[in-house]
């Protein structure tokens, strides 16, 4: 195979390197949320990153694959963040971390099916434009996060919306096609069919808008999701400290290693905390990780 490199890290809440397999919750393989839009710039692989590292410090297991093998945003900060543990001789819950460069889709379930072994959850983050293997992981999700921008722009990667009167006037293509999955996929009778996909639309970068615009894109937003059948969560809001954390790989979660916060940073936090319960994800029965101690401040 040879088409990926990772690099792995024993999940902070089985240090022992004992696993027992009875202990997991989900019945047909890891999880596998997917982070996708065609569009870049979005916070597709800054959630994704927070998304995995959130659910390391609850225990579970995270594999994140990054199939931007040209940006490498995700598999770049979980880089990062190795070497502040290694710098800072500090333990933080982390996530296996690949990147995928094959060249075929069998190649891309290889090493899926490897990763499924021993993790929870499969995280994959994808590039910003129409990808083959974007597609075939977001049509096989079973969480699809969508980030978009406060912006008529970004909703046109999902509908079109009618420029009198803001209803949405006929579906993207991309719209349609995880439309088809999802329907392809309730529909399937094979016996270990997974579960429904859960697609969860997620307002990302939100600024404070003008009332009469949050107005219509609340509007257009309710419509494109009764159409497509998405849930509306809402995400990070635009903050400096996101585009500040990417050297050290540290998220708004790593308490002790970012020395004082403010209250903005709190409520940043409590932000993170709602979009990881607005995800209802399943979680393995399995200890938190707990908070990392300060060791040194090298
Ligand atoms: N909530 C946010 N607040 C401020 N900057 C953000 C936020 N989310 C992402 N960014 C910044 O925006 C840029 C694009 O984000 P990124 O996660 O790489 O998007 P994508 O993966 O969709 O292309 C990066 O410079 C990132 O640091
Ligand atoms: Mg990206």
């Amino acid at each position: 195979m040879g088409g990926w490199s990772s690099r792995r890290h024993p999940p902070a809440a089985s240090a022992s390197g004992h696993v027992n397999r009875r202990d997991r919750v989900l019945s047909s393989g890891p999880h596998r949320i997917v982070f996708a839009n065609e569009k870049g710039g979005t916070g597709k692989s800054t959630t994704a990153v927070h998304i995995a590292v959130a659910l390391a410090y609850q225990g579970a297991r995270v594999a994140a694959i990054d199939l931007d093998s040209r940006q490498r945003t995700m598999h770049r900060y979980l880089e990062n963040r190795a070497e502040t543990v290694a710098r800072r001789n500090v333990a933080l819950p982390s996530a296996t971390f690949a990147v995928f460069r094959g060249e075929t889709i069998e190649e891309l379930d290889a090493l899926s099916e490897e990763l499924s072994a021993d993790h929870d959850f499969l995280v994959f983050d994808t590039p910003g434009r129409d990808d083959a293997f974007a597609r075939h992981v977001a049509t096989r999700a079973d969480t699809l996060v969508t980030p978009l921008n406060d912006s008529f722009v970004d909703f046109d990667l999902i509908g079109q919306v009618d420029a009198e009167t803001f209803k949405v006037r006929r579906l993207s293509f991309y719209a349609e096609l995880i439309w088809e999955a999802r329907k392809k996929r309730a529909m399937s009778t094979i016996k270990d069919s997974r579960r429904e996909m859960d697609w969860v639309v997620v307002r990302n970068r939100t600024q404070h808008t003008e009332a009469r615009n949050m107005k219509r894109l609340d509007q257009a937003l309710g419509e494109l999701s009764k159409r497509v059948g998405f849930r509306i969560a809402s995400g990070l809001s635009e903050r400096v400290i996101y585009r500040e954390l990417f050297p050290s790989g540290l998220t708004l979660l790593d308490k002790g290693q970012l020395g004082e916060l403010g209250t903005s940073h709190l409520v940043a936090r409590q932000e993170l905390r709602a979009l990881v319960s607005g995800l209802n994800l399943p979680m393995p029965a399995r200890p938190a990780a707990s908070e990392p101690a300060m060791e040194s401040a090298a």
